[in-house]
């Protein structure tokens, strides 16, 4: 996201009643990072853990200690790298991943761009393949950083049409018309005319840009849930907007959490020949999990930073980008070497006939996470 995003957070400032600037000790923060890929694997320790292979593919970034079991504890500890900017970040961040559908009924992984350079941080511009990550503690009062072991997911992938109009805003697409982020003028999800919750149904000259955010509400227990969701709320007015104050947190979920949202830029300008699209007229781009629509984009998180790092940014105010008062970073060479290896073998970057795991005659039979 551009410069436009500073604007929307001046005018968040302004809006904070004064007595509500002062319980926020002066500040709005927001992390706005880079990470590296750090494997492309068809895992899912959320949803499906232990599960090798997972129902989809998904592109993962963060720390080492990803694998398919790593289903409680404190991931800090497991990792010894990151492909994050901020070095002491060995969280996992995942999403599907987007394929494009050609005329003869082939599939071929899109791939991602880097960030547009925003705050002098030219980590997130190279990080081609990975997730550019937000953390905004833009709301009155304190904001709690998650907890060591806390995971949770948001989105739900079986959806194909919008269900639930108070989910709007959490889930958008833009499509960049032109090249260099050509049209990134305004802060996510909030602009119905810019940006949809379906995928767009044109060419995008410069690309799909993907947002998703997660509530910002928390029970203040539970590490996790069975759905990986109840433990975790929006406000009682509703999901609140990106970089907005939101409404209180329900009594249920008091705690307030900071906002995360995901970002990602496909790179879909090699696929943008119309005669090459299916002749049906149907979308070619199809997410991971055989959805075309976009409704069911979803992404996962597990919370692994090291010790109170998240929290200490969380309490510094003004802090914008990829650098926060004493947080370490690393370069961009040093994210790249991390990695994981790769447990199910599968081709992610030739044409293939079909999505990995998907059979999409059956699509209607398939319980798929
Ligand atoms: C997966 O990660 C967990 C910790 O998160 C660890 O206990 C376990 O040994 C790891 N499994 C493998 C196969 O590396
Ligand atoms: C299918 O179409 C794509 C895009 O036009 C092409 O690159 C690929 O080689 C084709 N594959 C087959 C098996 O014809």
């Amino acid at each position: 996201m551009l410069w436009a995003s500073l604007l929307a957070l001046a005018a968040v400032v302004q809006a904070l009643p004064s007595g509500e600037l002062e319980q926020r000790q002066g500040g709005v923060t927001m992390l706005r990072f880079g990470c590296a890929q750090v494997v492309i694997d068809r895992l899912d320790p959320l949803v499906n853990p232990g599960s090798i292979p997972s129902p989809h593919v998904h592109q993962i970034v963060g720390g080492n200690g990803f694998n398919a079991s790593m289903t409680t504890g404190d991931v800090s500890n497991t990792a010894s790298c990151t492909t994050c900017a901020f070095s002491e970040d060995f969280s996992n961040y995942w999403t599907a991943n987007l394929y494009f559908k050609a005329r003869n009924g082939t599939y071929k992984r899109v791939p991602q761009l880097g960030a547009a350079r925003q705050f002098n941080d030219d980590y997130s511009t190279k990080i081609g393949g990975g997730i550019l990550v937000y953390y905004v503690s833009a709301q009155p009062g304190k904001i709690t950083a998650f907890k060591p072991g806390f995971r949770m997911l948001v989105g739900d992938p079986t959806s194909r049409s919008r269900k639930d109009s108070t989910l709007k805003r959490q889930n958008c697409f833009r499509c960049y018309t032109g090249p260099n982020f050509g049209g990134d003028v305004s802060a996510p999800c909030q602009d119905a005319k810019i940006d949809t919750e379906a995928l767009p149904t044109g060419p995008c000259k410069g690309g799909i840009r993907s947002n998703i955010l997660f509530p910002t509400c928390w029970d203040g227990k539970n590490l996790d849930s069975p759905n990986h969701q109840d433990h975790i709320a929006y406000p009682t007015t509703g999901p609140a907007t990106f970089l907005s104050l939101g409404g209180s947190c329900p009594s249920t979920h008091p705690v307030r959490i900071p906002q995360l949202m995901y970002e990602v830029v496909w790179d879909t300008t090699a696929f943008n020949n119309k005669a090459e699209w299916p002749a049906d007229g149907s979308q070619p781009f199809y997410f991971s999990y055989g959805d075309n629509t976009g409704y069911g984009q979803h992404a996962d998180y597990v919370f692994g930073w090291k010790g109170d790092s998240l929290q200490k940014a969380m309490d510094t105010s003004n802090c914008m980008g990829a650098k926060c008062g004493t947080l370490k970073t690393q370069a961009i060479d040093a994210g790249k070497k991390c990695s994981v290896n790769r447990v199910v073998q599968e081709d992610h970057d030739g044409w293939i006939k079909e999505l990995p795991g998907i059979n999409m005659g059956n699509m209607g039979n398939m319980q798929q996470a």
